[in-house]
């Protein structure tokens, strides 16, 4: 290959809030009624329960409790409910449940954002919680003193003994870990789509305490999609509990589930692929958050995350800004599927057309957005 045809390979800048260009806006952080602490459990309508169990289970997490009405799965940590499905008539996406401190910080959610204390029995594993609607009409529950399971047998990790040059702890040893669905071991985010990005992350980080890690941003400046990590102080939180992007509808995008080891997600990939699950995209690494992931639909086309190897901060790190490209999802892996950029079919020009209508995007907003999501690579 001559120089003349090389492509040109570059890195995404990334500049910490202090240094930011003049054109970049920073995402303004609200002070926080409470900060959550964990993020606990996710709640879904379901219209079959049965094949819902099905994919979870191949997914790899277990089931806690099942009758016609619901289905409750856990992971193999001591959570004792990562994922809640009710049964209902269409499957959709409900909410989300984090974990705060104590009582004293659900009654002042209470008296002051107005949220409606839960029935103890509607909470998995008990406790308090009360219930609180977004701007999008989604749940969010906030929760305490929830009773811990024991945590599930899990493998240990084979990275420690991982050869690499100049560096061999495994002699006389292989690599045969057993074949078997990829432990979910917890829920580790939730990423929702919004056509309001900048009142839904406000809202957010208020009831929650989030922090953004990485905010994108659009070509004019504007805050697009944020990575939020948890308030945890000192103490190493996940690079993302939970994501907002921007778009042109409200909607889950996809949920993540820490498993142990690239094995793990590799194995569990097989697993799920002899099982005829349908597979998203991967296996790859991700830029914002680093983590090796894998994504998979479950029956009703609902995206869900393995990933192991993710960043972690505490709170004093910087926020810091990048530009929103769709190239800058991920490092290597496969290229990303088209679904995940623009799409041109009927449904979504309706969609356009009517937030246009309603006056919710503006035309040059919608140019922005199609710049950002456009291109998957530089080269391609
Ligand atoms: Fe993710």
């Amino acid at each position: 290959m001559t120089a003349s045809l090389r492509v040109p390979l570059r890195t995404q800048p990334a500049y910490p809030e202090h240094a930011l260009p003049p054109q970049v806006q920073r995402l303004k952080r609200p002070v926080a009624l409470v900060k959550a602490n964990a993020l606990a459990f996710l709640m879904f309508e379901k219209c079959d329960l049965d094949a819902t169990e099905t994919f979870l289970t191949d997914f790899g997490m277990h089931t806690v409790a099942r009758d016609a009405d619901q289905l409750l799965m856990r992971g193999s940590d001591t959570a004792p409910c990562i994922y809640l499905a009710r049964h209902g008539n269409r499957s959709r996406y409900l909410g989300t449940a984090f974990c705060v401190a104590d009582e004293a910080e659900l009654i002042k959610l209470e008296r002051q954002a107005g949220a409606r204390r839960l029935p103890t029995d509607a909470i998995p594993g008990g406790g308090s919680g009360v219930e609180l609607i977004d701007p999008a009409g989604n749940l969010l529950w906030l929760v305490c003193d929830q009773s811990p399971l024991a945590p599930l047998p899990l493998r240990a990790p084979l990275h420690p003994l991982t050869n690499s040059v100049g560096h061999l702890p495994r002699v006389n040893a292989t690599v045969r870990p057993p074949l078997e669905p990829a432990a979910a071991a917890r829920l580790g985010h939730v990423v929702l789509q919004t056509i309001d990005f900048s009142n839904m992350a406000q809202w957010y980080m208020r009831h929650l305490g989030l922090i953004p890690t990485d905010v994108q941003y659009l070509e004019d400046g504007s805050p697009n999609l944020s990575f939020f990590r948890l308030d945890l102080g000192a103490a190493p939180a996940d690079h993302h509990s939970f994501v907002l992007a921007g778009g042109i509808e409200e909607k889950y995008e996809h949920s993540a589930y820490e498993v142990v080891d690239l094995d793990a997600l590799g194995q569990g990939h097989n697993v799920l692929r002899a099982n005829g699950h349908r597979h998203m995209w991967g296996i790859g690494r991700h830029v914002l958050g680093s983590q090796l992931f894998d994504y998979w639909y479950d029956p009703d086309g609902m995206e869900f995350e393995h990933y192991t190897d993710g960043d972690v901060f505490t709170a004093d790190y910087p926020t810091h800004y990048v530009p929103l490209e769709l190239s800058g999802i991920w490092a290597w892996g496969d290229d990303v599927p088209a679904s995940m950029g623009v799409q041109r079919d009927l449904g979504t020009l309706f969609k356009v057309f009517r937030l246009l209508w309603r006056g919710r995007l503006s035309i040059a907003r919608l140019k922005l957005l199609g710049r950002a999501m456009g291109h998957p690579r530089p080269w391609l």
